[in-house]
């Protein structure tokens, strides 16, 4: 879909269009440094050492539970990377991220940017899943979270796409409500994060839709900034 074609379709929708300037991101963003405990590791790190270390973690009782670790999926140098919340059901028995319900969603939303699930990587803050799919505790995304900040940092994105009120707050060290964290570009270290409305919570929040294609939008000419 070409760029015209896209905003068109946006507009019909009755989607305010954003063309943010590449330094309007910036003003935007975060200091990366104000995001505190999101230093991303320095020291040589790679994909088997780090998907080693995470198939067998006992580090918080969300391992008592689970069926199998999931590590993330996709191109493992995406220009995008998605992060959810954690596995489901469906995840924590394949032992891949969004391949339930909320998976199928978040396949077509990529499809809305003609992106493949293939060029992406996918990955969640929580590699375990949480009993009864409860929110991950303050302590199992502490805990679990280097893991996370370690793949960032072997795929080196050019956008990050948090998806959810947990995801985003828990990457962001923040308390904002999604309402307020969505709509604008955030930082990690210098890699821009835009905030999107879970799949799950879209689907059974059709009014919101839009509003989670101008996020998309956003990330889109967020990357095509980037590229120049
Ligand atoms: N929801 C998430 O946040 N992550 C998954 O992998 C699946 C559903």
């Amino acid at each position: 879909m070409d760029n015209a074609t896209r905003l068109q379709y946006l507009e019909a929708m009755g989607i305010d269009v954003w063309l943010p300037r590449a330094s309007a991101n910036h003003e935007q963003a975060a200091a990366p440094d104000a995001i505190a405990g999101n230093t991303l590791p320095e020291q040589i790190d790679n994909w088997e050492t780090l998907q080693a270390e995470v198939a067998p973690c006992t580090k918080c009782d969300l391992c008592k539970t689970r069926t199998q670790t999931v590590f993330g999926s996709g191109n493992k140098n995406a220009d995008w990377m998605f992060i959810g919340e954690g596995p489901g059901q469906s995840e924590d028995q394949q032992g891949l991220p969004f391949v339930g319900k909320a998976g199928q969603l978040l396949t077509e939303m990529l499809r809305a940017i003609d992106l493949d699930r293939e060029e992406v990587y996918i990955a969640n803050i929580v590699k375990c899943r949480p009993p009864a799919n409860r929110d991950p505790k303050p302590i199992e995304i502490e805990t679990c979270k280097p893991y996370l900040l370690r793949q960032i940092a072997l795929v080196k994105p050019k956008v990050i796409v948090v998806l959810g009120r947990v995801a985003a707050q828990a990457l962001l060290n923040t308390d904002e409500p999604i309402g307020k964290l969505r709509g604008k570009i955030h930082a990690l270290n210098g890699t821009p994060v835009v905030v999107v409305y879970h799949p799950a919570y879209l689907l059974r929040s059709l009014l919101d839709k839009p509003k989670a294609w101008a996020d998309l939008e956003l990330a889109l000419q967020t990357v095509k900034n980037i590229k120049g």
